[in-house]
């Protein structure tokens, strides 16, 4: 018996990277789980390749970058599913610039996908889980970068600060009605939005290396492994929670 047998999820962002890894574990481990993405050809592979294992998945190609979009999705998702109980807030893009090269139309795109589509999606998964009492949890991808800072990624540095006032604030909100709200702030896992926005050269890996204590990068599974339990029973008391999965980069800060 898997640890969400018979839960109903929404993953967005969720064809490739830890999105993906996400998915597949909580298929593993007995839901019926609807997933989003812009990649349609990724979506639709994945969504073949777990019903090909006898898994019951669904891919809804949709862009987390509008709102309406995203109201539309978990609506989607409660009419396939016939309900809600586990939604993970995933989406995730960095814009690399400097502070005097950021657009506006940087800032926004980068709060729309990672900030405001959490929000969104939450709100209209509390509407449903307060509506039809169900007892469900909510988890948001955060990361290290919610407290740390990159110069360069600063619109991505201010989205997921926000995610996490974002967890506390409606955890408190609905931990009366028995739903959980947490996120997750993975440190450096191998994807290719860290191929892309962080690996970008040898000395930018042995720096990010230098920043981390267990000096390898994480896997998509172990960041999962986490999602899977916040998700699931053994995480029964746990609500307004970030749990960072960083290979000790949190406490490198010592003093000498
Ligand atoms: N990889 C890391 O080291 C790391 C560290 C901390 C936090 N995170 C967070 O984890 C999450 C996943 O990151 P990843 O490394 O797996 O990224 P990734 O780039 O490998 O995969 C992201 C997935 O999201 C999809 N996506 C992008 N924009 C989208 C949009 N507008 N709407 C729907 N789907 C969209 C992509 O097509 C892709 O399938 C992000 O929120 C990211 O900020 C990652």
């Amino acid at each position: 018996m898997g640890q969400l047998e018979g839960r109903r999820a929404l993953v967005v962002a969720g064809a490739a990277g830890i999105g993906r890894a996400c998915v597949e574990r909580f298929c593993a481990e007995g839901a019926r789980v609807v997933f989003s993405d812009i990649d349609d050809a990724g979506g639709r592979r994945l969504e073949a390749d777990l019903r090909a294992a006898g898994r019951a998945a669904w891919f809804v190609r949709s862009d987390a970058g509008a709102a309406d979009a995203v109201r539309a999705l978990v609506a989607q998702a409660i009419d396939t599913l016939g309900g809600l109980d586990l939604l993970l807030n995933n989406a995730g893009i960095a814009v690399s610039k400097d502070l005097l090269d950021l657009t506006d139309e940087d800032f926004d795109r980068t709060i729309d996908v990672n900030l405001k589509a959490a929000f969104v999606a939450s709100q209209a998964a509390a509407r449903h889980m307060l509506a039809t009492g169900t007892r469900g949890s909510i988890i948001s991808m955060s990361s290290v970068n919610a407290v740390l800072n990159i110069p360069n990624l600063l619109t991505y540095n201010i989205s997921k600060g926000g995610l996490n006032q974002l967890t506390r604030n409606l955890a408190i909100r609905l931990a009366p009605h028995g739903i959980r709200v947490n996120a997750i702030g993975p440190g450096t896992i191998l994807t290719d939005l860290v191929r892309k926005t962080i690996y970008t050269s040898e000395a930018a890996k042995a720096a990010v290396m230098s920043r981390t204590p267990m000096g390898r990068a994480g896997e998509v599974d172990e960041i999962a492994a986490i999602a899977v339990f916040l998700a699931s029973d053994a995480s029964s008391y746990v609500t307004g929670q970030v749990i960072y999965a960083d290979g000790g980069r949190l406490p490198l800060n010592y003093t000498v």
